[in-house]
């Protein structure tokens, strides 16, 4: 069935390798029959009436929304909040005077969402959920819903749920900046083509990821992820892969920051993984490294092919601006595995974490 193993050691891996499938299935199930990308209508009246749109999830599902919330701004044009599930209720923020909420989440049944969503509903307000499970709690209790496509994920650790829910974000914004009039100068079924091609190339050299991890992670009590703009946002979840499965007490951070703190924590050897994919970025991480070297750091810089690149240990293949995280995460995701192989922690059910947490 969808949901064996087969030849794979565990499920995380195979779901990993997963992605350029998922993203060509998302590609076809967003067609019409003319070969466009096409949303529900009323979904598309929804985000056009709002004034401000705020997306609400957790764990893997927010770092997906920091992402989504710079496709909505930059392609369709409308403000956009992102808020962590647990904190919402506590500071709930002055609302616009039309908002609509996303709920983002992978099984659809996250207790601390859902509390949210109620919340929500309760004021009168419109919520879209996008999620992998139709007919989950956030699904039905929504207006509407946008599906993941993306096959039953099985490994605690969330990957190709990732990847889908910023797939199907980036459809969503594309579709309705086109209803509402804005040209767009890409063809996002190529990109998205493309990405999928990108993604099976770096499925492909798992070994490169087998030696950075063996190389940066086998010893290491620590490990920090910087980035810059959309790829700070990619750090974010390389370091929540890292530290779920293998138990490297890892962060993420935007590179400008590390000066007004983080760079106190750095010591002979310890690993910096530096993300690079955008020409606006490039010079300002490339420095951040620099600084961090000159502290001892041992630095892995993954960055995307076409841009200036020095002494880098990874080149990834170039895709669009605004969909880089699709193909930066998968390097991520395959160095967090291996490390965690390496340090013989039980990959696909790691300690003290549950695939959905349905409590509060
Ligand atoms: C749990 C999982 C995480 C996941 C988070 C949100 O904590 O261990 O991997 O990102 O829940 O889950 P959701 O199903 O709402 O996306």
């Amino acid at each position: 069935s969808d949901i064996e193993k087969g030849t794979y050691p565990h499920y995380m891996l195979k779901e990993i390798d997963e992605q350029p499938l998922v993203m060509r299935k998302i590609i076809q199930k967003y067609q019409n029959d003319q070969g466009e990308l096409t949303i529900d209508q009323e979904i598309l009246d929804a985000v056009n009436e709002a004034d401000r749109i705020y997306i609400i999830a957790a764990g893997t599902s927010y770092h997906a929304s920091l992402v989504g919330k710079q496709f909505i701004e930059k392609m369709a044009n409308i403000p956009v909040e992102v808020h962590i599930s647990s904190e919402f209720g506590y500071n709930m923020p002055l609302l616009s005077e039309k908002p609509l909420f996303i709920f983002i989440s992978q099984s659809g049944e996250t207790a601390d969402s859902r509390a949210v969503l109620v919340q929500v509903k309760e004021m009168g307000h419109k919520a879209i959920t996008i999620t992998n499970v139709q007919g989950s709690t956030l699904s039905r209790e929504a207006d509407y819903t946008l599906l993941l496509h993306a096959g039953p994920e099985i490994a605690v650790a969330s990957t190709k749920a990732y990847t889908a829910q910023i797939a199907v974000l980036s459809i969503l914004s594309y579709v309705a900046a086109k209803s509402r009039g804005i040209e767009l100068e890409f063809d996002l079924i190529h990109e998205l083509g493309i990405i999928a091609n990108g993604m099976e190339v770096l499925c492909d050299e798992k070994e490169e990821f087998e030696s950075i991890a063996r190389e940066y992670l086998t010893v290491t009590r620590n490990a920090f992820f910087i980035g810059r703009s959309i790829d700070y946002y990619v750090s974010l979840e390389g370091a929540l892969k890292l530290k779920e499965i293998s138990y490297i007490q890892a962060e993420g951070f935007a590179g400008g920051e590390l000066k007004h703190g983080t760079i106190a924590l750095i010591e002979e050897g310890t690993p910096i993984i530096a993300v690079t994919t955008q020409e606006s970025v490039n010079l300002g991480i490339r420095g951040n490294v620099k600084e961090v070297v000159a502290r001892g750091a041992h630095p892995c810089i993954i960055s995307m092919s076409g841009l200036e690149s020095e002494g880098d240990t990874f080149i990834i293949p170039e895709v669009h601006e605004l969909l880089t995280p699709l193909i930066s995460v998968i390097p991520l995701q395959l160095i967090a595995y291996y490390a965690a192989l390496h340090r013989d922690c039980d990959v696909d059910k790691p300690r003290n974490l549950a695939k959905s947490v349905t409590v509060e």
